[in-house]
């Protein structure tokens, strides 16, 4: 079933960690044992992103994401496990063995040669003349040259037309639904989930068909449905007509938010055109766009909520370093009707003449306020200081403070000394935080009652997880008991673990009554605090139970050799005469 050990130790030795992230994260510092580059996962600009050669690891110390070889492939290239592994595999030049090690990829195979099969069917139907109903509504939309290029297609009236043509193909019922393609219904039978609607194949940057949306023709609802998610598609990682997109010479993705926008786009020659369909934009889709270009231009809807949409965008684009335009769409609800009704000339315009992000949340605030009084200026200088100050450089500062003391009819000078206090306090809110989270963690793990103190906090925390975990799968004692209460630094935890290692013996449960007698009020918030907890998941039990010892005792350890020290020290007071009664 998974990949054997040695195939994937023989994998990470021929893929070494430096070698694979080097090839997407330049790695510029060296400090002791560790390579440093900026982080490849979240935004920065200063490198915390560390890679060790020696243990073959990486870990980024901002955004805390960490792992081997594998890991990494996984994260940056969005793939699964067994994917990675063949994308490392293929990269060393390694046959993959093939005996039935993943009992998904025949599976997944076997779905994407049913969504082909499929979107062949449905682009047969439109182009045949029953596909009158189809052809009549591309040619309403205007978009009859673009059928090809996107494979449109139309999925017939009626309840089992695909369904019977796929079996008839030697598809199961199973594959039809796992694919999402049909559904069962009251009477065990399948139907078609797509039926009267016209088709769009959404294909990924492979060139698979991995999902479909699908147009109701008429007024009905829903306006648009998707494929479920499914072995091979998830909607919140992919994009549609990237597959065509990424091919796009323009420099730029340009971000819509519907199928027949980006279709129209295309049509019109804006043939780096993409849509996240029916969900709202993701961070995952933000990485893959990030794959492809640095600038993004989102043509969303006009209405409140696609403005809405768009910030929301503007956000989550940034983390990945993206450049981002916003475009206002005048006179149209969407790029698809504004192209339609003033052509493909005039989009260009828009185009070229959208100011970029901050421009445009410049406009945005100061729609918010009333310019013509004073109060309403100050609020807005205030407001776009705050936009201002967080500009990294200092010429876009100075451009866009400029224009923005224009606006609010204020001296230049008067509205740069305002960027530069919100920076000052930015820049101090921003250490404060930062001392904060380095020292949360500790602190936060002491009990809230003041008896209960931990003497070591890092030990007590992994005592802590050590209850917490025999409480939750008691058979990971069974027979061994790796601890006993005399290990524990903690007191109170040494006895809540005495116990409930009792009960265990006993073959009893471990409940909050049970014990509940044996321990203070405190101590019992304390115990039910550990009882609740399920951080961590059954697969990784073991190894977290593991981790926990291992701290344990390192931190035993280490008390024992302060002691040792103490009581050297002491010695040598006395020997060498440096003690009070020395003489
Ligand atoms: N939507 C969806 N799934 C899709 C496409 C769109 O769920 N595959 C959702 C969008 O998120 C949006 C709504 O359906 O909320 C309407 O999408 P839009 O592209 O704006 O459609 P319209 O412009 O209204 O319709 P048309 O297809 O005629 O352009
Ligand atoms: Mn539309």
């Amino acid at each position: 079933m998974p990949f054997s050990e040695e195939f994937l130790e023989e994998l990470a030795r021929r893929n070494d960690i430096v070698d694979v992230v080097s090839s997407y994260v330049p790695l510029t510092k060296r400090t002791g044992a560790n390579l440093f580059g900026l982080c490849p996962f979240h935004g920065e600009k200063t490198p915390s992103f560390s890679v060790n050669p020696e243990r073959q690891i990486y870990h980024c110390f901002g955004c805390g994401k960490g792992g081997g070889v594998v890991n990494f492939v996984m994260e940056i290239e969005n793939l699964s496990f067994p994917d990675a592994v063949r994308f490392l595999a293929q990269r060393a030049g390694m046959e993959v063995p093939d005996d039935g090690f993943d009992p998904d990829r025949g599976k997944r195979s076997r779905l994407l040669e049913l969504n082909r099969d499929a979107a062949r069917y449905f682009h047969e139907r439109l182009l045949e003349p029953s596909g009158a109903p189809a052809q009549a509504y591309v040619e309403k939309r205007g978009i009859v040259p673009m059928v090809k290029r996107f494979g449109l297609g139309y999925a017939p009236e009626g309840w089992q037309n695909l369904t019977d043509a796929m079996m008839d193909r030697g598809y199961s019922r199973q594959e039809l639904v796992d694919a999402g393609l049909a559904r069962v219904g009251k009477s065990g039978g399948l139907y078609d989930y797509f039926r009267d609607r016209l088709m769009f194949p959404v294909i990924d940057v492979r060139g698979a068909v991995i999902g479909f949306s699908g147009r109701i023709l008429s007024d009905g609802e829903p306006k648009y449905l998707n494929s479920p998610d499914t072995r091979v598609y998830s909607k919140s990682r992919s994009l549609f007509a990237l597959n065509l997109a990424k091919k796009s010479k323009s420099g730029y993705i340009l971000l819509a938010e519907g199928n027949i926008d980006v279709v129209s786009l295309h049509q019109a020659g804006f043939d780096s055109a993409v849509a996240s369909l029916g969900t709202a934009l993701t961070e995952d889709q933000a990485r893959l766009i990030s794959r492809y270009t640095t600038q993004v231009v989102i043509a969303y809807d006009a209405d409140a909520a696609g403005q809405k949409a768009a910030q929301r965008a503007i956000g989550i684009l940034q983390k990945h370093d993206l450049k981002i335009k916003v475009l206002q769409i005048p006179g149209a609800k969407d790029p698809d009707e504004f192209i339609q009704s003033r052509g493909p000339g005039a989009f260009r315009e828009l185009i070229e003449r959208s100011g970029n992000q901050i421009e445009y949340r410049l406009e945005q605030t100061a729609a918010q306020f009333d310019l013509k009084t004073d109060e309403g200026r100050l609020g807005y200088l205030k407001a776009a200081a705050r936009l201002i100050a967080a500009l990294p450089g200092s010429v876009e500062r100075e451009i866009y403070g400029m224009r923005a003391a224009e606006k609010a009819s204020v001296s230049a000078d008067a509205f740069l000394t305002e960027v530069a206090r919100t920076r000052r306090q930015n820049v101090a809110a921003a250490r404060k935080k930062q001392d904060r989270e380095d020292s949360a963690p500790l602190r936060s793990a002491q009990p809230k009652s003041r008896q209960l103190r931990f003497s070591n906090v890092r030990s007590a925390v992994a005592e802590e997880g050590v209850i917490a975990l025999l409480c939750r799968f008691p058979e990971m004692f069974a027979g061994d008991e790796p601890l006993t209460a005399e290990d524990f630094t903690s007191p109170v935890l040494g006895r809540m673990y005495a116990s409930v290692l009792e009960r265990l013996r006993q073959g009893r449960s471990v409940s909050l009554t049970a014990l509940g007698e044996q321990f203070s009020p405190d101590e019992t918030t304390l115990l039910a605090q550990l009882l609740q907890r399920d951080d961590i998941p059954a697969s990784a039990a073991r190894q977290a139970m593991d981790d926990y010892i291992k701290k344990i005792r390192a931190e035993k350890e280490k008390t024992a050799l302060d002691e040792d020290i103490r009581a050297y020290a002491e010695k040598l007071k006395k020997t060498k005469g440096y003690g009070k009664d020395g003489s």
